[in-house]
């Protein structure tokens, strides 16, 4: 599919795993990719990966810190936002024993945080052509899915696709396309070494499926292999 060089991608969650190598990605075919990261120094050495990535400090969890992220970005059109920062919510999660902080904070990470970036971006997002927003949720979010545990992970990713799709109801008659995607089960810190696949399928998926998502597929939820997920 023919696509328009350069882009302008703004990816949340930039200083690991699959959010890294996503910018590796974009950059190394020549667009221009504002990494959001938490802390500066947890990505030193990384700015060597290419001049066309710029780090930029924002903690997701902190409106005053994606408030001072939105007025670095004001003016800047953004065609493709991708939420990938995420957690896990903690080790205790289960009927007998459960971290409810960690569980509040996985809302903040994984719910309401793509909520914010992306309204606070939203002008960004209206000065360019077809814009789209790609939120990473997860398949372990599916109602669909009869699996137990992770109550907190589970239920953050749920109302993150939820969130994800109201978004795209409201957005599409502006042409901003706002889709959740599973990336798969990566061997990323969060994945773990025993995961299906490493961050480089991931991350390859996720932009050739990015590149392919139109308008006619926004609200949908879609798999790192281009495939329409049960939500
Ligand atoms: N790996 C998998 O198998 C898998 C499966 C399904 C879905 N996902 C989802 O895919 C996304 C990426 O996962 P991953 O495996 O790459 O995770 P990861 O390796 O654990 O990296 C998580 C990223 O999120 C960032 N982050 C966490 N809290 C943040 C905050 N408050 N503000 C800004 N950034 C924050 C981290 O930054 P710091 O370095 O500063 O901590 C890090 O860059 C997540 O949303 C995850 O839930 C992953």
């Amino acid at each position: 599919m023919e696509r328009p060089v350069p882009r302008t991608v703004v990816i949340i969650g930039a200083s690991r795993g699959i959010g890294r190598e996503m910018c590796r990605l974009y950059a190394e075919r020549g667009d221009r990719v504002i990494a959001g990261v938490r802390a500066l120094p947890a990505v030193i050495g990384a700015s060597a990966m290419s001049s066309l990535i710029q780090y930029r400090v924002v903690d997701v969890g902190s409106p005053l810190s994606v408030g001072a992220f939105q007025d670095a970005l004001a003016g800047t059109p953004v065609d493709i936002l991708i939420n990938s920062a995420g957690v896990l919510g903690g080790d205790r999660q289960n009927l007998d024993d459960m971290d409810y902080e960690a569980w509040r904070h996985a809302f903040d990470i994984n719910t309401i945080a793509p909520f914010l970036v992306t309204t606070a971006l939203l002008d960004n997002l209206r000065a360019a052509d077809e814009a789209k927003v790609i939120t990473l949720t997860s398949q372990m979010g599916s109602l669909n899915q009869r699996s137990t545990g992770s109550y907190a992970y589970r239920s953050s990713k749920a109302a993150a696709n939820k969130v994800m799709q109201v978004m795209a109801l409201e957005l599409e008659a502006e042409g901003i396309v706002v889709c959740p995607v599973h990336p798969g089960w990566v061997k990323t810190d969060m994945g773990g070494p025993q995961a299906d696949i490493t961050v480089e399928e991931s991350a390859s998926g996720l932009v050739t499926l990015i590149d392919r998502l139109t308008l006619a597929q926004t609200g949908r939820f879609w798999t790192w292999e281009g495939v329409e997920h049960p939500w």
